[in-house]
């Protein structure tokens, strides 16, 4: 807990570290009451900080120090200084040996950083600064060592003793009790760590690299999920393939490790050699988790197997530089779920989540740039600009290079920094030498925070068929306050005639046409604040077809009426594009009925909305996972978002409105599809593919519009779904769709059974949990409050606090935003519970309440007066104390 100022750290105070770390060798001694951490470094000067040896400052926070011994000598009391995050040593030499022993508390560490207990087994969670509770050290990423542990614990408890690298011997020991040392020959920082004890079962495969060496991949999970763990040790092997076949990477340990645990704050961790997963992020089987779980299993043991290169073999200098390894390797998680599965659908699902997530967190308190310049608890900044507006950097960086000048680059940097702790100006830096480019502009992704606006007008010259589009940019002020330069922005476009077709796009000037057509999609880069594009030889007016695949990060904005949305729905040859004038459109007509709410009138929809989602229903060549997309309304969330001041009972009054009436125009062909895509469903086993996954999505959005019907044959077949399927999409689904029905009796029985069936499985119980707090039927407060009397939940979990108070706060938007602020006092309570209990969880738990700006006066008063309340309810953590303090500056 905090218990001075906090103290604010800045990228422009960084310096190399004093003394460097050669070898780290670690014993661990597990017992029930404690644990005793014996470290010895070898350390030395580092001679890039000159002559001289100054004080040597370790980290370390909630350490007994038991002994420390510099070379030979023992320590006294006068020798060292400690405070309650660090210990100071005197050195006598440049090149010298520090041995201490700590006593720490991992039974007792609710916090989950550092070394903690879930549930009977230990476990570690290093980064970003947890390693400082294991042992005194350099607790900063650019202190690379190589490490050797050994671990001893109770043989019966622990008959499984982990760490990273190699294991190089076990044995029995005294009492009862046996060891295991791991060697790491990789040198690298102390948040790679990791450590695992406890009474574990492995599913084990090989994977042959590219070189014809094996490597022997093992999934240890607790004995009951042995039948979970196919899945993802399936998509390791697909990920392991797909590094080497699209970056040229290959795996460089002989053995490469997973373990689930219960109790985790984050999905996963990349630790050298052994991962650590949330088991969320491994355990899939159709009985028991969704498509989208599935393809969340996929995503993460990806992205964590794609840190063996991008952040661990090459690492971050500092903190700042976290999206360097996270913005890179979300990206490549991406591209890798996309070539697995459906790219335009992937591509979809990250962009709204994008657009309705990092553009909120972009546009409030806690905006920061990309690599930001300041922070006070660095785990604030795992966050959406960081991770997702990171890729997209990386993403715009490749759209500008090309594919082949990306990979160029990125072999280039993972050759000139192997080894190395790096920062986003060398990953830039290796990406211009490959190519011969200049990206020093483009560099302000990194600086800047806030998200562009990007207006688009046009003029068409019927005379000279010349067609002009012209970009004005600018960026919203952030709480830096710090002025806006004009960003590089790649904007990837086209030009459709009256037939939908794509025109040749020559820009004038440009020579007449090679023997080759112009491209008919092509990437303009817009690098001042207003720049005008011409199209040479267009004989008539075109409709444009803007920002092609999301190309940039951006608000763009062009004033299409809905006829012209209507058209690129059907006709762009991008898929992205299709998808997005379809969201505009609905936009437009929901925030028409917006204001008809407003205003006190009588709801009326535009019925070509209508017309255009029965197009789409009733085209049998489009992939149902698009189908499926096209016809989710933008949700609750995002029309937040856009709204200058969002009135949260008038968004939600008319989406269900619009979605009412989609359901009852659309009954049929709705019907028609439910029926058959559960006739498929039926007469086919599960299988966890991008095909089936398709099927089930649309099946499954049909049935939530078709039960807004309240037919009885819909509630006949809801329940037939419920009780009959083989997979747990199908069934969470039929439940959530009973959930918020007016079909009482039926609730409340499916829900027991569902409970009653999957009561001894947490990851279910979670999803269980979580459709009852996103249910937007009144009274939604006191079904949470009950709820957490449940015998299966409890605040120590986070994946149950994030499956109940995160889905009411996140989810349940008009629950959450009632007008008596019960919500607010209720969320605010539960901070302050959760501040002492676990900090991480804690301060994500709160951003809700940081959007205040977004509402009335009379709910930012309430709002305003919860985060108050927090700030003053005693001693907080730095993670909640940075969040509050900012929300309400
Ligand atoms: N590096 C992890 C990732 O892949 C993030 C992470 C896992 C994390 N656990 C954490 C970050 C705990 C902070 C605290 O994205
Ligand atoms: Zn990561």
């Amino acid at each position: 807990m905090r218990t001075e100022q906090p103290q604010v750290i800045y990228l422009k105070d960084y310096q190399a570290p004093e003394y460097l770390i050669d070898e780290t060798h670690l014993t661990f001694e597990l017992f029930e009451d404690h644990t005793l951490v014996h470290a010895q470094l070898v350390m030395r000067r580092n001679p890039a900080r000159g002559a001289g040896l100054p004080p040597l400052v370790l980290d370390g926070q909630q350490l007994e120090l038991l002994r420390a011994a510099l070379d030979d000598r023992e320590l006294q009391a006068a020798d060292y200084q400690l405070d309650g995050d660090s210990l100071t040593v005197q050195p006598q030499a440049e090149h010298f040996t520090l041995d201490t022993s700590v006593k720490i508390h991992p039974e007792s560490n609710t916090a989950l950083e550092g070394l903690y207990k879930s549930g009977k087994m230990f476990c570690t969670q290093c980064e970003a600064e947890g390693f400082r509770k294991i042992t005194y050290y350099l607790d900063r990423p650019d202190v690379m060592s190589s490490f050797t542990t050994t671990v001893i614990a109770e043989q019966h408890r622990y008959p499984v003793l982990l760490s990273n690298g190699n294991p190089t011997g076990s044995g029995p020991a005294e009492d009862g009790r046996h060891w295991a040392t791991w060697e790491d020959p990789f040198k690298k920082p102390a948040y790679l760590f990791a450590l695992v004890a406890g009474d574990l079962w492995c599913v084990e495969d090989t994977f042959t690299r590219q070189s014809g060496r094996d490597v022997l991949l093992r999934i240890y999970v607790e004995p009951e999920n042995l039948d979970k763990c196919d899945h993802a040790m399936v998509s390791l092997k697909k990920s392991m393939r797909w590094d080497e076949e699209v970056y040229g990477r290959e795996y460089d340990l002989d053995i490469f490790m997973i373990v689930a645990v219960n109790d985790f704050n984050m999905g996963a961790m990349e630790n050298k050699g052994l991962n650590i997963f949330n088991s969320s992020c491994v355990l899939a089987r159709a009985e028991t988790a969704t498509d989208a779980a599935h393809q969340r299993v996929e995503g993460v043991v990806a992205h964590e197997y794609f840190h063996n290169w991008s952040g661990n073999r090459v690492t971050c200098r500092d903190w700042f530089q976290l999206s360097l390894k996270e913005g890179f390797t979300v990206f490549r998680d991406a591209e890798f779920s996309a070539d697995m599965n459906s790219r335009t659908v992937k591509r979809i699902e990250d962009v709204a989540y994008l657009r309705t997530h990092q553009f909120a967190e972009d546009a409030g308190p806690m905006a920061h740039p990309v690599r930001p310049d300041s922070f006070i608890e660095i785990s604030n900044f795992y966050t959406l600009t960081v991770y997702e507006k990171g890729a997209e950097v990386v993403r715009m960086v490749r759209t500008l290079l090309g594919a082949d000048g990306f990979r160029k680059g990125s072999d280039l940097y993972f050759e000139r920094h192997d080894g190395q702790a790096v920062t986003t100006d060398d990953f830039i830096k290796a990406m211009e030498d490959a190519n011969g480019v200049d990206f020093t502009q483009f560099k302000r992704w990194y600086s800047q925070a806030g998200t562009p606006r990007l207006e688009v007008s046009e003029a068409y010259d019927a005379a000279a068929q010349t067609y002009s589009l012209t970009f004005r940019q600018s960026c919203p002020p952030t709480p830096d306050k710090a002025e806006k330069l004009p960003f590089v922005i790649p904007v990837e476009l086209g030009l459709l005639d009256a037939a939908g077709n794509d025109l040749p796009l020559q820009l004038a000037g440009e020579g007449a046409a090679t023997a080759a057509e112009p491209a008919t999609s092509r990437v303009l880069s817009v690098t001042e604040a207003e720049q005008t594009f011409t199209f040479q030889g267009i004989q008539a007016k075109p409709l444009p077809s803007l920002l092609r695949g999301f190309s940039a990060p951006v608000k763009l904005s062009f004033p299409y009426d809905r006829d012209q949305l209507m058209f690129l729905m059907q006709h762009d040859s991008d898929g992205f594009n299709r998808w997005e004038a379809g969201q505009q459109l609905a936009v437009q007509v929901l925030q028409e009925l917006i204001g008809q709410h407003q205003r006190g009138e009588a709801l009326k929809l535009d019925q070509r909305l209508i017309t255009a989602l029965g197009t789409v229903l009733g085209n049998p060549s489009l992939d149902p996972a698009m189908v499926a997309e096209m016809l989710s309304l933008p949700g609750e969330a995002y029309l937040t978002e856009i709204s200058q001041v969002a009135d949260v009972d008038a968004i939600h009054a008319a989406r269900e409105f619009a979605r009412q009436q989609i359901a009852e125009q659309l009954f049929d062909a709705l019907w028609a599809r439910y029926q058959a895509h559960r006739e498929a469903s039926r007469s086919t086993a599960y299988v966890a593919s991008a095909e089936h996954f398709a099927r089930r999505s649309l099946q499954n959005i049909a049935l939530s519009y078709l039960m807004l019907s309240g037919k009885p044959h819909v509630l006949e077949a809801t329940l037939e779904q419920f009780e009959h399927c083989d997979n747990m999409t199908e069934r969470l689904t039929a439940l959530a769709v009973l959930v918020n029905s007016p079909f009482q009796a039926e609730r409340a029985k499916a829900l027991e059974a569902f409970a009653e069936h999957f009561k001894d499985n947490p990851l279910v119980m979670d999803q269980w949990f979580s459709v009852q707090a996103a249910s937007t039927l009144p009274g939604g407060l006191a079904r949470v409050k009950a709820l957490m009397q449940h015998p299966a939940f409890t605040l120590k979990n986070p994946n149950k606090v994030r499956a109940l108070i995160g889905a009411f706060a996140g989810q349940n938007l008009v629950n959450f935003h009632a007008a008596d602020g019960s919500g607010y006092r209720f969320l605010a309570d539960l901070v302050i519970e959760l501040n002492a209990l676990n900090p991480q969880i804690a301060s994500r738990q709160l951003a809700p309440l940081t959007r205040w700006r977004k509402y009335d006066e009379a709910r930012q008063a309430l709002m305003k007066g919860e985060l108050e309340r927090i700030l003053a309810s005693g001693e907080l953590s730095s993670d909640v104390y940075e969040v509050v303090s900012k929300s309400l500056a």
